[in-house]
Order: C-alpha cells, then structure tokens, then sequence
C-alpha cells in the first residue's frame, strides 16, 4: 500500500494556483486586518504604531513610497489619508525616490509598503528618508523583515502568506491599512466628523462580506476570459481611486498573461493615449466612483466613438453605464472612498483566467519574482 502526498496541492487547498486560493483569502484577510485594530469602543488601536497626537500634529507632510503592487496600493492610501487626515501626500516608487534627493525632513511622516519587506529599492530609500530625519513608518506583510526592523513604527498587513508572484491579498490589505491609518490621523487631528468616522467604519466592516459575495460571480467572470484570451492589448482607464486600480488591474494582467496592458487616468487620454484607440480595441474602464461617473460615461463614449470594445465595471446601482459599454461587471453599492477593495478583485479573477486559458505558468510568471532584493 502507497499514499502518494503532494506537499504543494495540499498548500494549494484545492485550488489549482496560489494565485487564486489567495483571491479567495481575501475576505478573511481583510476581516483580519480591519478587526484586529478596532476596539471595544469603536476607536482604532494601530498596533505597533506609537505615533501620538504631538507627532501627528507635527508631520507637515507625508510621503508613500513602494514598488510595484505595493505602489499601486499607496496611490489609493494617498486619496485616503488626504481626504481624512487633510496633509499633503506624495508619492513615488522607491527606485525614484532614492536617486532624485526629494525633500524630505523631521517634519515628514515616511511611509514605506512592501509585502515582503525585503525590497531592495524600498529598503534603500527608508534608509535615505531615516537619514534625512524623517519619522518611519511602514505597512509590511511578513512580519520581522528588514523593512519592519528598520522602521520606527510597522503596522502589519495580516494577509498570511502570499507565495503567487502576482500580488492580490496583500494589495486589498495593504489599502485597508491605509484607511485605518487616514482615519486614525484624522481623528487624532480632530478634521474628522464623527459621521463621517462611523460611515467609513461601517463600510470598511462591511467589505469582507461583500467580497465574498462578489467572489460568487467568479465563473460570469471566467466566461468573460475565454470570449477575451486571445486579445494581445488592453487598456484601463478610470478617474481618482479608480485611476489607481486601473494601474494594479493593468498590472496583473501584464504580468501574468504577457498580455500589452497600458492603464492611464482616464482624463489623460484626451492628451495622446486615444490615438491607439480603434475599432475593436479592448478598453477596461472603472467607474465605480459616484462623483466621477458622469465623467466616465464621457469618456467610455469617447472610445466607443472610435470603435473600442468596452467592458465597464460599476457598482451594481449604477446601470445607466450599459447603455455605453459593451459589457459590465458589477460590484457591490460602497461608498466611494471604499470601492477600490471591491473594484480590483474581478480585475484580479480577469487576469487569472485568461492567463489560465492562455496556458500559462501562472504563480511562477517568466522574469519576474516574488521579491527583489537586487538593484
Ligand atoms: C516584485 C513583485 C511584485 C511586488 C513588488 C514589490 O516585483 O513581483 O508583485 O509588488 O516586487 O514587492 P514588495 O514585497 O516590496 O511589496
């Protein structure tokens, strides 16, 4: 009698990629790194984080840095801790940031995101911002990593372990940490109107279960990639928030179908981009955010107007859309600050599905690793 046991597909959870046994994780990660921090009276405890409101009303500016993924998470974390905790926010990929000596001093609350922690261009530039005097602060998933030791303050994504190349559970929690860490700043300032704390605080709760809802519709979404395998370009447009989960959407597709994917604030197009757009190109455009929505129908028929193959994604309460596009993925009603936690996960099963029906080797994509820790 022989047992034959497969280590991997065991980890694998019945699953046929880490890539998408992590998709399915989210829900319980998100709900892990939002609940962790919320106490019995409603307040946010950010532990590990020993920022107080001295230092907070002392920071005149904040600066996100990160790499890929993680960048993409901090272009959303800029909207938000803008909007709550109303201090200038810049933001840069790392690789920049070191070479370019930007202004930075003890009055800077550095912020540095990383899944790994061990990113060699994020690690350097925390070291160059610490040298500089900044107060450091970093949002990391593996706990104990350079970029945690080498920060004045870690606050921890409790994703669990992420072994896909393509980055999923990390990004949603990583954007939940930034909101946790706007909302803390803000109130610790006093620029946020208790209404306006408890309307996030309950949307924000309420995102695991509308995730896993959403994740019902896996198989619509699967249907969508066999009808689009074959396409060889793609471009994502969308405006604020949605501008930054058009660059992660484009991104995971890239990387792991080597499919041409371009993203762009949909504004921009105007301005060159739209001189690709032809009849039958495939045009993914994000217009989940009420205030921008008329806006995006503008630019949908934009593209349309010159031949392009629209899918449009938009919160389930918003259907005047599907007299524009072409098809439609929904998601469900949030506010609009909150939507990007929604809004990229059928972008993520987008990209999974056609990299499967194209074949390819999709936790382990070609040139491209989990962590890079060389120049
Ligand atoms: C690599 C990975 C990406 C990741 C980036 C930053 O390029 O392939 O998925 O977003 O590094 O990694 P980090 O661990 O710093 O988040």
């Amino acid at each position: 009698f022989h047992v034959t046991w497969d280590a991997e597909a065991a980890e694998k959870d019945g699953y046929d990629h880490f890539m998408l046994k992590e998709i399915h994780e989210q829900p319980k990660g998100l709900d892990e790194t939002f609940n962790r921090r919320i106490q019995e009276d409603g307040s946010i405890k950010l532990d590990g984080i020993h920022l107080t409101k001295e230092d907070i009303e002392g920071f005149n500016k904040v600066f996100i840095v990160a790499c890929g993924t993680a960048y993409h998470a901090g272009l959303v974390g800029k909207c938000a801790i803008e909007n709550l905790a109303k201090i200038p926010v810049e933001i840069d990929v790392a690789s920049e940031f070191r070479y370019r000596d930007p202004f930075v001093d003890d009055k800077t609350l550095f912020i540095a995101i990383s899944q790994s922690g061990e990113t060699l261009d994020t690690l350097a530039a925390l070291r160059e911002a610490k040298r500089k005097g900044a107060r450091i602060l970093s949002v990391v998933n593996v706990v104990g990593s350079s970029v945690a030791r080498e920060s004045d303050d870690v606050f921890y994504t409790w994703a669990g372990p992420e072994i896909a190349v393509a980055s999923t559970k990390a990004y949603t929690t990583q954007l939940m940490c930034m909101y946790l860490i706007g909302l803390y700043m803000g109130r610790a300032k006093g620029v946020v109107p208790d209404e306006k704390y408890n309307q996030y605080m309950s949307e924000l709760q309420d995102i695991p279960e509308k995730l896993t809802k959403l994740l019902k519709s896996e198989s619509t979404i699967h249907d969508l990639a066999k009808e689009l395998y074959k396409r060889e370009q793609v471009f994502f447009i969308g405006r604020g928030p949605d501008a930054g989960v058009s660059y992660e959407g484009s991104l995971k597709l890239k990387e792991i179908s080597y499919i041409n994917s371009f993203a762009i604030a949909a504004g921009e197009l105007k301005h060159g981009t739209i001189a690709l757009i032809e009849k039958d190109t495939l045009v993914i455009a994000l217009a989940t955010q009420d205030k921008l929505y008329e806006k995006m129908l503008s630019n949908i028929q934009e593209v349309k107007a010159r031949g392009a193959y629209v899918i449009g994604v938009a919160k389930e309460g918003n259907r005047e859309i599907e007299k524009q596009a072409d098809r439609v993925i929904y998601i469900p009603n949030c506010m609009d600050e909150v939507s990007p936690l929604l809004s990229v996960v059928p972008l993520q099963v987008l990209a999974y599905y056609i990299a499967k029906e194209r074949g390819c080797d999709i936790d382990k994509p070609k040139n491209l690793a989990k962590s890079v820790t060389v120049e």
